[in-house]
């Protein structure tokens, strides 16, 4: 398992608008009462609940690969018809009984941008992903597509080099991969699933306020969201560099008129249907 970057405190004081900017995609999954729910990266389980709640005669089982999040879903939002399980999404092959064919609709929100970092294992996810549903089963998810944050990626990337980082390695230190529609579109399909929807929003989000509010504001975004670029400088320069990062970022994320932040999150959105 991949270092545990993850905290639901971190979460909840400097990214808790993830779990709640979801109603398009929730729209999408459609939750039926009786729906067999497989959730992808599902964190501390705050949404996870919320389609349990929506499914109370199926059940919703959901996997992340931090055990300090899945830790906090089996105490907080574990219900009745829900489990949580410490799984890496990126082998799904290794679980098999996420694999099995028995689910409904296949879930995943802001996590497939990490999930599918390794470029080796894009096609057998989607491939485990299709093998996981029943015969007219959904795969609906949400995840950062081509463009996503692009100003902190440049911002993280540039303050890497700055101290010091080889341009190769900073590159390499990126934890994400935000693809275009028209990727995703034939990914899917190359898995055998038919597309219903595949679009890609432009979503500017404000991030929380640090003063006269509760969040952890844009320091917290950056060193939640970009702990891995931090992990690629040795522990002395760490500090210095999340400042270089937020000092960046700072005039170019804050609105002039009242000095709230926003991050230009772009989303991709889809909806793919195993053949009946
Ligand atoms: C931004 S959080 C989203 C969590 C949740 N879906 C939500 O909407 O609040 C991204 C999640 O992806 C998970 N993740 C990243 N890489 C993963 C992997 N290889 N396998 C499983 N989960 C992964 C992280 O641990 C984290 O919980």
């Amino acid at each position: 398992m991949a270092k545990d970057h993850w905290s639901s405190a971190a979460y909840n004081s400097a990214a808790n608008f993830v779990p709640q900017l979801t109603s398009k995609v929730v729209a999408y999954l459609d939750v039926q009462p009786t729906d067999h729910i497989l959730d992808l990266g599902c964190g501390d389980g705050t949404l996870t609940y919320q389609l349990a709640a929506a499914a109370p005669q199926g059940r919703v089982l959901g996997l992340d690969n931090s055990a300090s999040f899945i830790s906090t879903a089996q105490e907080k939002h574990t219900t009745p018809n829900s489990t949580y399980r410490h799984v890496d999404c990126s082998k799904l092959s290794s679980c098999p009984d996420a694999i099995d064919g028995s689910w409904d609709k296949v879930f995943s929100n802001a996590a497939m941008h990490w999930i599918l970092r390794d470029p080796s294992i894009r096609h057998p996810f989607f491939a485990d992903v299709h093998k996981a549903l029943k015969p007219g089963g959904k795969f609906v998810f949400e995840q950062g597509g081509a463009g996503n944050v692009a100003e902190a990626h440049a911002a993280a990337i540039s303050a890497l080099i700055h101290a010091g980082v080889p341009v190769a390695e900073a590159y390499e230190a990126s934890p994400w991969f935000f693809p275009s529609p028209d990727w995703m579109r034939g990914a899917l399909e190359k898995a055998g699933f038919e597309v219903e929807v595949c679009e890609l929003e432009y979503r500017p989000t404000k991030l929380t306020a640090e003063s006269g509010g509760s969040g952890a504001g844009l320091e917290g975004w950056v060193r939640l969201m970009c702990a891995q670029f931090l992990d690629a400088v040795e522990d002395g320069k760490r500090d210095a560099v999340a400042r270089e990062i937020c000092t960046v970022l700072e005039p170019v994320v804050t609105r002039g008129e009242d000095g709230s932040r926003w991050m230009g999150y772009c989303r991709l959105r889809a909806v793919a249907r195993k053949k009946a």
